[in-house]
């Protein structure tokens, strides 16, 4: 039996004094009393002070990207050390607003800015593999956009992306991962997947991960599903056999919201 894990990615949002606040309230509305895994991924300069807010409350602290090497001049870049450092337990990996694919459209991001956001399979296999290596928890983030929806190469995409993101990885570490399966155009539209789709994409990944390693380690992995997750449609979702969680956005700001949907988990 997989157990449920619900994450808030908090995005470019809160300042440290504002973290803190979200987390009282968030503490509060739960009042100690879930059963599923519950993470909260603030940005960077909020990761120090949101830990000791955390501390005692059963809730776990991720972050929202980082460099594969672990120090070195790489200007502007966090290592999985200096995450472990300050407490965090996971780390999200492969969305795609760092791969420069946006839900909803930027108006003033050219194709050549778009470009520049450089987060690629091969870097997310980079960061998974370093990841895994210094003890986090990687929640690697997979999804097709519009148009590869419409053009009908949604699992090819998945396959795709998934297979690159695992090269190398021994099946032992792979079971440690947590995927997430968040379509691009379900993302801050408030247009959700409809729950047996994300289903059955979610299945795809367990099948693709089946397929690279064996149907132990497909079973194994927790899946969640991320896009416009909102608490009136959470426990549809997070009924479904192949949805082990979601990833949660601009719900995740709200305590209340995203404490009603740790509740429908
Ligand atoms: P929304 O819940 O705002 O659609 O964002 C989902 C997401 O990108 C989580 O990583």
């Amino acid at each position: 039996m997989r157990h449920k894990i619900i994450a808030g990615n908090w995005k470019m949002h809160k300042t440290t004094a504002e973290a803190v606040e979200l987390i009282n309230e968030i503490r509060a509305a739960l009042s100690g009393d879930f059963a599923a895994d519950v993470v909260v991924c603030p940005t960077f300069t909020a990761l120090y002070t949101a830990s000791s807010a955390l501390k005692d409350s059963g809730i776990k602290l991720g972050a929202q990207n980082m460099f594969w090497k672990d120090k070195g001049a790489y200007t502007g870049q966090i290592s999985s050390s200096m995450l472990k450092d300050v407490g965090a337990e996971y780390v999200i990996l492969g969305h795609s607003e760092a791969r420069g694919r946006f839900g909803v459209p930027e108006p003033d991001f050219t194709p050549e800015i778009l470009s520049y956001f450089g987060e690629s399979d091969s870097t997310i296999n980079r960061k998974t593999i370093a990841a895994l290596t210094a003890g986090l928890v990687p929640i690697v983030c997979v999804g097709e956009t519009i148009d590869e929806r419409n053009a009908g190469v949604t699992d090819r995409v998945v396959e795709e992306q998934l297979t690159v993101a695992l090269e190398t990885i021994p099946s032992e570490e792979t079971c440690k991962i947590v995927f997430a399966y968040e379509p691009v155009w379900a993302i801050g539209t408030g247009e959700v997947c409809d729950a047996d789709e994300a289903d059955r994409v979610c299945g795809v990944i367990r099948s693709t991960v089946a397929k690279l390693f064996d149907s132990a380690t497909g079973e194994t992995v927790r899946i969640q599903y991320g896009g416009s997750v909102k608490p009136n449609n959470a426990a549809d979702l997070l009924s479904r056999p192949n949805i082990d969680g979601a990833l949660v956005g601009g719900a995740s700001l709200s305590a209340s919201d995203f404490a009603a949907i740790v509740m429908a988990a």
